[in-house]
């Protein structure tokens, strides 16, 4: 259990194991998204200097496989937290699909950015909503740049780290879920809330690679095991009054 008082603040973290049970594939391991593909084809700038068609059809594949898969009760756990905690919990994802808004999350930091936003790769033009894909060619901006997948390949700065600052800065309980803690900077996270003293928990099937800075590790699926691992303090007084 995750006791989580009335002053606590909770900074959830999560990776692509939390979206496992959705149907949606992880990056390592057996079947993971990086078998099949190499990251210098189709996730760095360099692969899109070269072959933008070629960037454009795994991420297009990527928005099919996505486009129609639903939350997981995991997900739908962290949106019950999010309703009884309001702005004293931020969940912080690495994962580009939109499932922690499709349980109701709306605090949610998208710091590798969103599978269904693009922009241009050349002007200040503010990411927008695409659900297209692109097989033949990257389509083109008015400002004759090309328009890009908004996500955060290798080798470049993820996005919103200033609020994530801010609410690590402010947070009493860090969790992380279903991440294999070897992308930095989200894998670095966690070392920054315990060098404030902060409790940190990890839940997921297997050893994370960070495993030696969390507090606790919780060993399952996130579905099976987040609906039933925090304890709020009203939950506790509601016991007690029963
Ligand atoms: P990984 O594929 O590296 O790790 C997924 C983790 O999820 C593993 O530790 C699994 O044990 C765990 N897992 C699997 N099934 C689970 C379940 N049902 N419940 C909970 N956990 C489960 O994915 P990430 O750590 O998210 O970046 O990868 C981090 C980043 O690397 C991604 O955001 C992506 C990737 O390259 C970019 O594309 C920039």
């Amino acid at each position: 259990m995750i006791a989580v008082g009335p002053q606590d603040r909770v900074f959830v973290l999560t990776g692509a194991g939390i979206s496992a049970e959705s149907g949606i594939a992880t990056f390592r391991g057996a079947g993971g998204l990086w078998q099949g593909y190499r990251v210098e084809e189709v996730a760095c700038p360099e692969a899109w200097a070269r072959d933008p068609r070629l960037v454009w059809q795994f991420y297009s594949m990527r928005r099919q496989a996505a486009g129609d898969k639903k939350p997981n009760p995991g997900h739908f756990a962290l949106a019950r937290l999010e309703e009884r905690l309001g702005e004293r919990l931020v969940v912080c994802t690495q994962n580009v699909d939109e499932l922690h808004e499709l349980a109701g999350s709306r605090r949610v930091l998208h710091m590798h950015g969103r599978l269904f936003q693009s922009r241009c790769d050349r002007c200040d033009r503010a990411p927008f909503e695409d659900h297209n894909t692109y097989q033949d060619q990257a389509p083109r901006c008015h400002c004759g740049g090309l328009i890009r997948p908004h996500i955060c390949w290798f080798g470049e700065m993820p996005y919103e780290l200033d609020r994530i600052d801010d609410e690590l800065e402010q947070c009493t309980v860090f969790v992380a879920v279903g991440t294999s803690g070897v992308v930095y900077p989200a894998a670095g996270l966690v070392a920054r809330a315990r060098v404030k003293g902060v409790r940190a928990y990890y839940v997921g099937p297997e050893e994370p690679a960070n495993s030696g800075l969390f507090s606790q590790c919780f060993y399952g699926k996130a579905g099976e095991l987040l609906p039933g691992l925090f304890v709020t303090t009203q939950d506790t007084e509601g016991r007690r009054r029963h």
